[in-house]
């Protein structure tokens, strides 16, 4: 059985191509390597023993998209593709909407000229914007507070109001709350470019000595110790949630919306203790002013995804910690081009 899988060498997506191939499915890669790079291709392949299919292009190319299903028995697509930074997308609105909603809608015109009606989204935690309350579950009110959010709302929309139009769909809407770790090997991780945006790349940056210090932003929230409170996620257990989904209801017409978190709040100094925990190092950082847009508290409930999928993170927050430095200290550039 194959999978597209759009956006396939990038962070979530190669880690997940790892873990459908461990299940027996084969995953197709679209990828136009805006924020990834092609040797990650090596690396699934000295991990798992196969190589996949890879196509170099782009969501919103129509030629190549129909050429993948014309050449390929497509069951179903993961659609990973998306960019994803949030300060950026604030500055570059257009890019955003125009790579993440039309590169979207390009991907489902496509499967639906081609009758593949199966489709697992990438959604976010930040669907939920300011939540009232945590845990959150998935029922809670959407709103967001970037054209990045946005994107992700509008597409979830998107993709409710075909389903409903045409019943021949399944649309699995996964949100994912904050994905970290590496693969065990080491030979996977995150390679973000530039600037790490996310806490973790930046920890083990500072660790590895490429950054001074590490910012904190804020520990004047209303949390245990003043820090903002996430639900982090070892990345090869949000990969499983994928093989589970498409198992249980990628190919079940209907919209399934699921969190896939770990279910657990973590403050950033908890993490910043844990991290010198798993990897003996100190880490150096200063309390600087809040980050615009972050909120205090953002952590699942994850029950839904364990009692209709059979999905439950098992990985502890010293095996992401421990992972992400293996993976930093063994690639301390990330992956070479
Ligand atoms: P990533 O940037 O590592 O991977 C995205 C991949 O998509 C990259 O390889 C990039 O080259 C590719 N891509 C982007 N635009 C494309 C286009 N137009 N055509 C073809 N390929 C394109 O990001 P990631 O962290 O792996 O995130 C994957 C998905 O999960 C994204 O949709 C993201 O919004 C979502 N998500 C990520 C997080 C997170 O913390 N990493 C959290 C919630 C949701
Ligand atoms: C961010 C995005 C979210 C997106 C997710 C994954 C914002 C407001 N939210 O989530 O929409 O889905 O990334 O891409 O950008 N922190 C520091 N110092 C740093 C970096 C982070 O103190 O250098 C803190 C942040 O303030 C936050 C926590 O660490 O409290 C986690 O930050 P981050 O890894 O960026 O994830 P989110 O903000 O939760």
């Amino acid at each position: 059985m194959k999978i597209l899988v759009t956006g396939g060498t990038g962070y979530i997506g190669s880690h997940t191509c790892l873990a459908l191939i461990a299940a027996g499915i084969e995953p197709v890669i679209l990828d136009n390597l805006c924020n990834s790079k092609l040797s990650v291709l090596n690396r699934i392949e000295e991990i798992s023993g196969k190589r996949p299919l890879f196509y170099q292009g782009d969501i919103r190319d129509s030629v190549i998209l129909d050429r993948i299903f014309q050449e390929q028995s497509i069951a179903g697509v993961i659609h990973f593709a998306a960019l994803k930074a949030v300060g950026e997308s604030t500055q570059k609105p257009f890019e955003y909407y125009e790579n993440n909603i039309a590169g979207t809608l390009s991907l489902l015109g496509a499967m639906r000229r081609a009758g593949c009606f199966h489709f697992i989204f990438s959604s976010s935690a930040t669907v939920y914007g300011d939540p009232h309350a945590v845990p959150i579950t998935e029922d809670f009110p959407r709103s967001t507070m970037s054209p990045y959010g946005q994107t992700k709302l509008m597409i979830e929309q998107m993709l409710e109001d075909m389903q409903t139009a045409d019943p021949r769909w399944s649309m699995t809407l996964l949100r994912y709350f904050n994905p970290i770790g590496a693969h065990a090997s080491g030979k996977m991780g995150e390679d973000p470019q530039g600037i790490p945006n996310n806490l973790m790349p930046y920890i083990t940056q500072v660790a590895i000595g490429r950054r001074d210090c590490l910012n904190i932003f804020g520990n004047d929230y209303p949390t245990n110790d003043g820090t903002c409170v996430r639900d982090y996620i070892h990345v090869m257990d949000l990969a499983e949630g994928h093989v589970k989904a498409w198992q249980v209801c990628g190919e079940k017409a209907g919209l399934h919306i699921y969190n896939l978190g770990a279910g657990q709040g973590v403050s950033v100094l908890e993490m910043v203790r844990a991290f010198a925990r798993a990897s003996g190092m100190e880490i150096n950082y200063k309390l600087v002013d809040r980050r615009p847009g972050d909120v205090a508290e953002c952590w699942a409930d994850p029950a839904k995804a364990q009692r209709e999928l059979g999905w439950k993170a098992t990985r502890t927050l010293d095996d992401m910690t421990r992972d992400s430095w293996l993976w930093q200290q063994t690639n301390p550039n990330g992956y070479e081009a």
